[in-house]
């Protein structure tokens, strides 16, 4: 494959940044862009001794009043002041750009906040030329909403706006007021916003809760299923997943095909993920797949995803896999099996880092970051303070990043905004880059491989075990470049046994292994593997 064939989002590795926790530059306890542009070096320097990552994805910085941290956008073309200013977010462009990585933002186009000026004006007067930019309806009777609909966060999608006695839409949080799709002003409007950023340089999109833009036009009540929560009991099918948004998404597609090499991820619902690829060219170039996020500790459970998303995808897709981000339990406490820890998060980032699609990290996952555990008082996430202790919402995956031993493992001088994890001293940047067997060194060794390795990047895919009970083994190939993955998922050594028929060649060199290896050749089609081993061969 020639060198210059490399497309970065479909090739690349992208990292996701949740800018509040990376980096404090002025000691204020919320992290920000300047610090971001700080650590630059970190993620890429051309360098084996950096990560090595090829574009970050940034979650949102816009102006906010923080109600759900940034995901309420009250101005969608500048920066909330806590993060910095738009000056900064063109050096970090520039700066990133110079190191080839690309910048993924945030697009939350199913809602704003409640105090984007454009909201302001709808719920003024029902005759303002704004009303209709957001879902507004009367009750369904004497204090009733419009209809059964329920809000992801908890309680009635619907809230009572006393000044105009009628009821707005909010998927999410009241302060999270739904947009009016239905009206073409809004099209245009969020579509002029993304323009902005387009000229600024930024490279692509994530699109939030890209599955909701467009709700039931005669917004009719959900039928009832069983469920836990208020939310799990209804079917919803008429809240989210509408024919209709798959217009906006390729009408999304086409503003971005007028750029080079722009890119959208789609944040969709479980189940409807494939949709949203179009044809395989005119909608998402990537959904994320949640399954990941959801699977135990077992290789079946994987292979089994990894099968439907192989054979379910349009012809052109390219599928895209994550194990952590800044919604769910990050995934070094999922997998925690006590002394075996790091071994299971050096087996599960081989998986991530070489499956065929593009590979998401979620900061600090390169050096194991645990889910931090944050006292009751000290829960800033709404749906945490509102099911505390039954949920205890997304804080413990936002805590700070850890740079080194520091008090606050190096992220402010200040105060953080969340605390920072107690194992800090031990689990941090600094510390794992002195340990050639540390995570965060585990990491940047399989990212330069992968780098360095077309078959790993474009290759085709191939199982080789039909049924794994312990360990997964695939083929990544192109018409030149042969590598084997095999990962033991348990502690105890195995022994997997191919049929030769299907291995392209008996002779195979370890490349990368989670252990160390006394010889790296393999010969024959037997291999041995030790206790959570993650071993990458190349066919010789
Ligand atoms: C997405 C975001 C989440 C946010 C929600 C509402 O699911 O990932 O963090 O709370 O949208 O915008």
């Amino acid at each position: 494959m020639p060198k210059n064939d490399f497309l970065w989002w479909r090739d690349g590795v992208i990292y996701q940044i949740y800018p509040r926790s990376f980096a404090d530059s002025n000691g204020n306890g919320i992290g920000d862009l300047p610090g971001i542009i700080e650590h630059l070096d970190y993620l890429n320097n051309g360098t084996p001794d950096s990560l090595g990552v090829d574009a970050i994805w940034l979650s949102p910085v816009y102006p906010s009043p923080m109600h759900d941290f940034g995901y309420d956008v009250s101005n969608y073309h500048d920066i909330h002041p806590d993060f910095g200013t738009l000056e900064d977010f063109g050096r970090l462009v520039e700066e990133a750009h110079k190191r080839g990585i690309r910048i993924v933002m945030d697009w939350v186009m199913n809602h704003s906040s409640h105090e984007h000026a454009w909201f302001v004006e709808s719920r003024s007067s029902r005759d303002n030329p704004k009303r209709d930019w957001y879902i507004w309806h009367d009750g369904g009777g004497p204090g009733k909403p419009p209809n059964n609909w329920q809000a992801v966060f908890g309680g009635s999608s619907w809230t009572w706006d006393e000044a105009t006695g009628q009821y707005y839409l909010h998927l999410f949080l009241p302060e999270q007021p739904d947009l009016n799709w239905r009206n073409p002003e809004i099209h245009e409007a969020l579509f002029d916003e993304l323009h902005f950023w387009l000229d600024r340089g930024v490279d692509g999109f994530r699109l939030d809760v890209a599955s909701a833009y467009y709700k039931d036009a005669e917004l009719r009540n959900n039928p009832f299923r069983l469920g836990l929560r208020p939310y799990d009991r209804q079917h919803h099918i008429h809240d989210w997943n509408q024919p209709e948004t798959h217009g906006v998404i390729r009408d999304l597609r086409k503003l971005l095909d007028q750029y080079p090499e722009r890119m959208a991820v789609g944040e969709v619902s479980r189940g409807h993920i494939v949709e949203y690829y179009g044809n395989g060219q005119d909608e998402f170039h990537l959904n994320f797949n949640f399954d990941f996020l959801h699977q135990s500790w077992d290789p079946r459970g994987f292979q089994r995803m990894v099968q439907q998303w192989e054979t379910g995808l349009p012809p052109g897709a390219w599928p895209c896999y994550v194990l952590s981000n800044h919604d769910v339990t990050r995934h070094y406490s999922r997998y925690a099996a006590g002394r075996w820890s790091d071994a299971r998060a050096k087996v599960a980032a081989t998986m991530l880092l070489t499956l065929r699609g593009t590979p998401f990290l979620y900061y600090g996952e390169e050096i194991g970051m645990r889910q931090g555990r944050i006292p009751h008082a000290q829960i800033q996430d709404p749906p945490g303070k509102r099911y505390w202790p039954l949920y205890k919402g997304r804080d413990g995956c936002r805590t700070p990043m850890q740079w080194n031993d520091w008090p606050n493992a190096g992220f402010t001088t200040g105060s953080p905004w969340l605390p920072v994890n107690a194992d800090h001293p031990l689990v941090n940047v600094a510390a794992e880059s002195q340990d050639p067997n540390s995570v965060l060194s585990f990491y940047r060794r399989l990212i330069w491989l992968r780098k360095a390795t077309p078959a790993l990047q474009r290759g085709s895919y191939t199982s080789l075990i039909g049924q794994p009970v312990g360990q997964l083994a695939y083929l990544r190939q192109t018409e030149d470049q042969a590598v084997l993955v095999c990962l033991n998922f348990f502690s105890r050594p195995a022994t997997v046994e191919f049929d030769p028929a299907m291995l392209p060649t008996l002779g195979w060199r370890v490349l990368l292994s989670s252990v160390s290896r006394e010889d790296d050749r393999v010969l024959g089609s037997r291999i041995e593997l030790a206790p959570f081993e993650a071993c990458i061969l190349g066919g010789v």
